[in-house]
């Protein structure tokens, strides 16, 4: 595993490559780790998606082992779609219970997710804000990346200033992610994100890219201009920011 610094603009991102997706997920999982050991009450941002499964499984058999506890942990997930119920299959909600919450220590209470349902959705989106920064903002952040680009479901041209907030999904996100629908027309229109300044409020975050499908915008993001086209290119301007990542970049 090697481990270098990119000069980017005018802070610097850590990049950890790793040769699989299990060394990744091995080193995403005791970054993780010395997070959630760091502090009494951590809060923790977390994501949904392929990318951090293997993550998660690591974490579960390290609880398991008795090696660390969620009792004190406080999360908050990046994103949820709009209009499916907590018990959907495909839901982010059912996504984190059936990943982590249901294995691990982690008080219900202290989980947080969008809701989709809500019915003033705006009002919604605000609250969430609100019990993020009520928590003291993120210590720890889990992202991953769309091939667009995209962190959380900030979509590309999303404002850099923006916080949690209703997005319409591009139609490459919905076809990217129908693979967990039956069909292209089940993916929802429409979702909640944190905002790209809610994620920037992160005291560290962890993005992990795996596959070569990624190789182009891994590039540009960590090579190229910080653009409001890439929403993870802001990532640059980031005090501490590790990629983690099996991508030769
Ligand atoms: C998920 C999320 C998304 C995913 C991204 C990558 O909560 O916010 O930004 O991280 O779409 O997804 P995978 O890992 O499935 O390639």
């Amino acid at each position: 595993m090697k481990l270098s610094t990119v000069r980017m603009e005018s802070e610097n991102v850590k990049i950890i490559k790793t040769k699989n997706n299990e060394e990744l997920s091995n080193k995403a999982a005791e970054l993780f780790v010395q997070a959630l050991q760091r502090k009494k009450q951590p809060v923790i941002g977390l994501a949904t998606g392929s990318t951090p499964e293997r993550m998660y499984e690591l974490l579960i058999e390290q609880y398991r082992a008795g090696k660390i506890s969620f009792e004190q942990a406080i999360s908050f997930n990046l994103d949820e779609y709009v209009g499916l119920s907590v018990e959907h299959p495909t839901s982010y909600h059912y996504y984190m219970e059936e990943k982590l919450f249901h294995a691990i220590d982690i008080k219900k209470e202290n989980t947080h997710i969008p809701n989709g349902l809500a019915e003033d959705l705006e009002k919604e989106c605000e609250a969430y804000e609100q019990k993020i920064s009520r928590a003291g903002h993120l210590d720890f952040l889990v992202l991953g990346i769309g091939v667009n680009g995209h962190i959380g479901f900030n979509e590309p041209g999303t404002s850099f200033d923006s916080r949690t907030h209703v997005v319409t999904l591009t139609e490459s996100t919905r076809e990217v992610n129908s693979r967990f629908f039956e069909k292209l027309a089940d993916v929802p229109k429409e979702a909640i994100t944190m905002g790209l300044s809610t994620i920037m409020e992160a005291k560290e975050i962890m993005l992990l890219v795996q596959g070569d499908k990624k190789a182009d915008i891994l590039n540009k993001v960590i090579h190229g201009e910080v653009t409001e086209d890439i929403p993870a290119s802001i990532l640059q301007r980031h005090p501490n920011t590790t990629v983690i990542t099996d991508i030769e970049i």
